[in-house]
């Protein structure tokens, strides 16, 4: 493994988040479950894997221009945004610029962020994943030892779908699938409060039973949870109180559960009905 002598090496767990689909809400999540993390007194960063949209320097509300200092002409220092450490390629280019990379140039910059990063001690390192299954994927496992993934979906069919090949590239990379965060679940009614399953009920149990892990967490959909999120305040820091922060709680409760009981197991096997 390649991970001697870099930042990596002082940090406890790296956690993915992804999914097979785009836009179902990892970036989303990946901040508001890196801060109720962080919330509960664990060191956290988060590393943005979307080199083509990175997204976290604007949810975690980094001021726009933000750059990394250096260390040494060798480490990045992550910025610092919420009480997490953040690192995203979006600190490293201008923003004019187009990122017009090929798959492997991509993968690269991936790696340079990934293993050249001076975290510092941390207990959890969240990574927001682009979408797909493509090599991005391929290089984060290969590069760097994954605790393990979270699949992120929505309950619609066609992201469901998406999920499974999410779920079944895990597997093949030997990275343990740790659950399944069903986003996007149910509206909640801005206006009294009410909330509804518009896509149908029950669809990311299913899919954890079918592949023999957890549904972690059912989040709603909610009008204040991309308000807070695109204003650089996700949920978890806007409202501690809320029910978006106490959701994202209980995700961020249930993963650790998830870690701390997958500790000395084999990778979850697959079974596909
Ligand atoms: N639970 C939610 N309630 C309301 N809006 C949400 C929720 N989760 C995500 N969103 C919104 O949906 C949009 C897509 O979310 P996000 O960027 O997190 O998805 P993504 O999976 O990271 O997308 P990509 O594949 O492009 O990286 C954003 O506008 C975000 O604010
Ligand atoms: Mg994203
Ligand atoms: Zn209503």
């Amino acid at each position: 493994m390649a991970e001697q002598n870099t930042g990596l090496n002082v940090v406890k767990h790296l956690v993915a988040v992804a999914s097979g689909k785009g836009g179902v809400g990892k970036s989303t999540t990946t901040a508001n479950l890196a801060l109720a993390t962080a919330a509960k007194g664990y060191k956290v960063g988060v590393l943005d894997a979307d080199i083509y949209g990175p997204s976290q320097g604007l949810m975690l509300g980094v001021p726009a221009g933000s750059h990394p200092e250096t260390l040494d002409e060798k480490w990045f220092i992550p910025l610092l945004s919420h009480g997490v450490k953040v690192m995203s390629m979006a600190f490293l280019v201008d923003d004019n610029a187009p990122m017009v990379w090929r798959g492997p140039m991509a993968a690269g910059a991936l790696q340079q962020m990934l293993l050249q990063t001076h975290w510092g001690e941390l207990d959890y390192l969240f990574i927001d994943m682009p979408p797909g299954t493509g090599d991005i994927q391929l290089t984060l496992s290969q590069k760097a030892k994954l605790t393990g993934a979270l699949v992120v979906t929505t309950p619609q069919d066609l992201a469901l779908l998406d999920a499974r090949k999410g779920i079944e590239m895990f597997a093949k990379v030997q990275v343990p699938v740790l659950g399944i965060v069903e986003n996007m679940s149910t509206h909640v009614c801005s206006n009294c409060g009410h909330e509804e399953a518009i896509f149908g009920a029950h669809g990311g149990a299913k899919l954890a039973q079918q592949y023999g892990t957890e549904l972690l967490a059912s989040l709603p959909l909610s009008l204040t949870i991309r308000e807070h999120a695109d204003a650089g305040n996700p949920s978890v820091v806007a409202e501690p109180q809320g029910p978006a922060a106490l959701a994202y709680g209980a995700l961020a409760e249930a993963m650790l559960d998830a870690i701390n009981g997958a500790a000395g197991q084999a990778a979850p096997s697959i079974s596909i009905e």
